[in-house]
């Protein structure tokens, strides 16, 4: 066993929400410990542990002197794209904080791309009526947003454990009282007042998706296992354009929306436009709506992706840098000023149900970022709203931390020696081809027998906790997609293609071992 920590509050997860929470926490006076797969920056520039470092587009957010946009455009556009299930008093406080939290992060050292008269410049991606989106280094926004984050955090009273693994949520009379993780082989303990999840997604229960290597649904497993209510899991969002690079499998560069706010069209192998008359904004419509023409597109000509036609943005290499190196590094040529590119999987819109202040329904026990369902993205996300979230939430979750009372009584700690875990790539391949874009009942049945037989695992490894949770991750999401019989946002069901007039979040619990349904009402 490990050396047992305390702390007033611990965080696991090294992205934009758990490293803003932890640093507002600390500058509190709260003593915080982060726990994180990988490092929280890796220097080497090889394969990074958050999503935030791949964030491309850039942020959301409202300029107060702006005159063309206002808090309440922004709303607006969150609710459309958020196809009904949008919670409108939960969103409106998240966007209206934007721009406090972003001079925030400037201060910590953030530098956002600016014009020549020293203001933000602003791009835009589908769903946005308005130019409202600052990003860093062309498509660098995550990166330097990572980096001024860490590097924060490391002047910072903060302690950081790089590769540790969360394992589980330890409960004391009900309330969230801990973690256990494991780093290195070795079992170890943080005990804390309280708990924050902020694990980002879990892209990886799909063979191909935009999210790092850890991005496995540990997040939702940990709360799911501690008692917490999750929602609105059947929603995952498709990114049109992810690269496409026949056969391969995990992370895969993602080509920013920014391209199309900049010029760039979507068209078939034959040459016609992907999106035409499909939706008035066109190649800039909400994201569920462009990656089912994109997929509509591929079955028309049998083709496995779509053309990105880069011609139309000026000085592509240079305002797009990011994906300029993903693309070179996958083998193919920029100059051709055209990408192959597919939808794949790359967010989680629903989550650990939270209010505003990131609090779940386990006392102690808190989530935010990617993992959290605060009621902001609803059925679909709207593009760059998710780092802002990230912003908001973790500096909302960090102040009703120091309100929380210290851990009282006998921290329970079950042994946990094995789990249901599935083969990665089974599990990975039945949800590609049942779980996705196109959902039926009879598939999803199917997906759900193997998932719920899934053989108990010794858990030896970090990759047999991925996989048991990837597992029970995975069979949130496939209950929650037959608990919904129309078709709304991300979640389409092609034997109920309808949208329901009433629209509604499905709540989950796991008890004793089952996917226990309820409706939430906000
Ligand atoms: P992450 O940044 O994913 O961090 C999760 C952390 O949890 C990591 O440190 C991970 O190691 C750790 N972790 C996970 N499980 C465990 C465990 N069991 N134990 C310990 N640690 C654990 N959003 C935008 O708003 N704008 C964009 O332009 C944009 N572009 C994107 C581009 C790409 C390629 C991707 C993948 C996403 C993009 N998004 C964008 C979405 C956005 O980046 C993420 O939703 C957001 O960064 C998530 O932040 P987070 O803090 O919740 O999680
Ligand atoms: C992108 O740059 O297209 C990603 C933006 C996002 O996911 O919000």
């Amino acid at each position: 066993m490990g050396e047992v920590i305390r702390s007033d509050l611990v965080v696991v997860g090294a992205g934009v929400a758990g490293l803003t929470a932890a640093l507002v926490a600390a500058a509190d006076g709260l003593s915080v410990t982060v726990l994180t797969k990988g490092r929280a920056w890796e220097a080497s520039g090889g394969e990074q542990s958050t999503s935030t470092f791949y964030a491309q587009g850039g942020i959301a957010v409202v300029e107060p002197d702006n005159p063309e946009d206002s808090v309440a455009l922004h709303l607006a556009d969150t609710l459309a794209a958020g196809a009904g299930l949008t919670d409108p008093l939960a969103t409106e406080p998240i966007l209206a904080d934007g721009w406090e939290a972003v001079a925030q992060l400037v201060g910590w050292g953030a530098d956002f791309d600016t014009g020549s008269d020293g203001r933000f410049l602003r791009t835009r991606e589908g769903g946005h009526s308005v130019r409202r989106i600052i990003h860093a280094g062309g498509d660098a926004t995550g990166a330097r947003v990572q980096q001024a984050l860490a590097t924060a955090v490391a002047q910072s009273p903060v302690r950081v454990l790089d590769d540790a693994v969360a394992t589980q949520v330890l409960l004391a009379d009900g309330r969230a009282a801990g973690l256990e993780f494991v780093s290195g082989g070795v079992r170890g303990v943080v005990r804390a007042a309280s708990v924050l999840i902020a694990t980002g997604g879990m892209g990886h229960v799909y063979s191909a998706t935009t999210n790092p290597a850890g991005s496995t649904g540990d997040g939702i497993a940990l709360a799911l296992r501690a008692g917490a209510e999750v929602a609105d899991l059947e929603f995952i969002q498709f990114h049109p354009t992810m690269l496409y690079v026949p056969g391969a499998h995990g992370r895969r560069t993602l080509v920013s929306e920014a391209v199309r706010g900049e010029g760039g069209i979507l068209v078939d192998t034959d040459g016609d436009s992907v999106t035409a008359g499909v939706h008035p904004l066109g190649d800039l419509a909400p994201r569920d709506v462009v990656a089912r023409a994109v997929t509509a597109a591929m079955r028309r000509t049998g083709s496995p992706h779509v053309w990105l036609d880069l011609s139309p943005v000026p000085d592509f290499a240079r305002r797009f840098p990011t994906v300029t190196a993903g693309v070179r590094a996958s083998g193919l040529d920029i100059d051709d000023l055209r990408l192959p590119v597919v939808p794949g999987a790359h967010y989680l819109c629903g989550g650990v149900v939270t209010d505003g202040d990131g609090r779940t329904s386990v006392p102690g026990l808190f989530a935010a970022g990617e993992v959290a369902r605060t009621g902001l993205h609803g059925a679909n996300r709207l593009a760059s709203n998710s780092l802002l979230e990230g912003l908001v939430m973790g500096r909302a979750t960090a102040r009703a931390v120091a309100s929380e009372p210290g851990v009282r009584g006998d921290v329970d700690r079950p042994k946990l020696s094995e789990l249901p875990a599935c083969d990665r790539a089974e599990l990975q391949d039945a949800m590609s081809a049942n779980g996705a874009l196109d959902r039926t009942a009879d598939g999803l049945d199917e997906v759900a027998a193997l998932l719920e037989g899934a053989p108990a695992r010794r858990l030896a490894t970090v990759a047999d906790i991925e996989d048991a949770n990837l597992t029970l991750a995975a069979r949130a999401v496939v209950a929650a997609a037959r608990a919904r019989e129309e078709s709304r946002g991300c979640h389409y069901r092609a034997d109920f293609p309808q949208v329901d007039e009433v629209g509604r979040s499905h709540r989950f619990r796991l008890v004793e071992g089952q996917m226990v349904a309820g409706v939430l009402v906000d």
